[in-house]
């Protein structure tokens, strides 16, 4: 094995993609994941994927004596990669102290557990939200970092100088942030892909949803923006490419390719595909027609936001490859598995 690798939410969209990749890069992986918004049957899906079943840990990241425990009883873990968190912009909104509590202390857990395990590399899953609305697009790494919009935002923001901080205290750990951009899709094989609790606050579940008579109709959140259909522009991203990023990141500093112990990369497409956009993308990529209707704009919403993803294709080695139809009908492949499981 090339290592063991600690993912925490390794059972959400994002951490069990990223496991995937991670056991086809040779890693042993040890997830740790409270449920509170995934399932245990995420564990059978990375399985068939990989044959590979995971360790998996039920527990709550936000408590250090529960961490403490797991890095004991699985020594020789060399990296973290921190997907747990809260993070639902709206829910943020109304439960502050929810979001500050949680999403602060896993990340202050595992920077304090880290030099005591002898655990070396950190990705941490941050988000282009840090940009808030930015001036320039596409947006680069070096692009002001602005308020935050949402509780949910500003623990990003606030996360990354917590990171900055402790590795400028002196710290022997390496960390790499990844601001991601918006993730779509799921797995080809229709093994995983991204099940919200309740209903979808997202684009892509809401609209396969919808495409599959779930729901009623989508709401288009605005049609009168400054963009070229009035509609938002997003940098929407493959699943499986976001996974991948995470790889990268990983071997960067496991393979000390870095000198630096604190590195920035955007992990997006580079293109700006607008809501309506996405839309015709999906309808055209499955042929499926979706209902759907402009209503009044949804508050705190970016008019516009796309990565320059230049440092990240050259430093990090890692580029977007899946195109939108692709990755819409691997959406769409993954809403019919949903129907043919029973499970919506
Ligand atoms: C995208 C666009 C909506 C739903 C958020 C977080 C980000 C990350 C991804 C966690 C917007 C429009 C949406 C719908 C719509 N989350 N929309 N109808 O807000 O760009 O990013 O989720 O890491 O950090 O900020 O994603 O998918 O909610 O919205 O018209 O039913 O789709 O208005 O323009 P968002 P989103």
């Amino acid at each position: 094995m090339k290592g063991k690798i600690l993912v925490t939410g390794g059972t959400g969209f994002i951490g069990s993609h990223t496991t995937v990749e991670l056991q086809n890069a040779g890693y042993e992986v040890v997830i740790i994941d409270n449920l509170s918004n995934s399932n245990r049957e995420v564990l059978d899906g990375i399985e068939h994927i990989t044959g590979i079943r995971p360790v998996f840990v039920e527990g709550d990241c936000a408590n250090i004596d529960t961490l403490r425990q797991l890095f004991k009883e699985n020594p020789g873990i060399n990296g973290i990669i921190d997907f747990a968190a809260s993070k639902a912009v709206g829910e943020s909104v109304h439960k502050p102290i929810l979001y500050y509590r949680n999403n602060l202390n896993i990340l202050l857990n595992l920077l304090d557990l880290m030099p005591e395990f002898g655990v070396k590399g950190f990705v941490f899953s941050s988000s282009c939200t840090v940009y808030g609305e930015p001036d320039v697009n596409p947006i680069t790494e070096d692009a002001p970092i602005k308020k935050a919009t949402s509780p949910y935002g500003e623990t990003k923001q606030v996360s990354e100088d917590i990171i900055h901080d402790v590795i400028v205290s002196g710290s022997p750990i390496k960390a790499i942030i990844l601001r991601y951009f918006n993730p779509i899709g799921a797995h080809p094989s229709g093994e995983i892909g991204e099940l919200p609790n309740g209903v979808p606050q997202n684009l892509v579940p809401y609209l396969t949803q919808t495409a599959i008579g779930i729901r009623k109709e989508l709401s288009i959140f605005g049609d009168d923006y400054p963009t070229p259909d009035g509609s938002c522009i997003r940098d929407f991203i493959n699943i499986v490419d976001l996974a991948k990023a995470h790889v990268k990141a990983l071997e960067r500093m496991l393979d000390d390719k870095s000198d630096s112990n604190l590195e920035y990369f955007n992990i997006g497409t580079g293109e700006g595909l607008s809501v309506l956009q996405l839309l015709h993308a999906f309808e055209s990529a499955t042929g499926v027609k979706v209902p759907h209707r402009i209503v009044g704009r949804r508050e705190g919403d970016i008019v516009k936001i796309w990565a320059d993803p230049t440092k990240a294709n050259t430093v990090l080695g890692w580029k977007a490859e899946v195109s939108i139809a692709d990755t819409m009908r691997s959406a769409w492949n993954w809403q019919k598995k949903l129907r043919e499981r029973g499970i919506m």
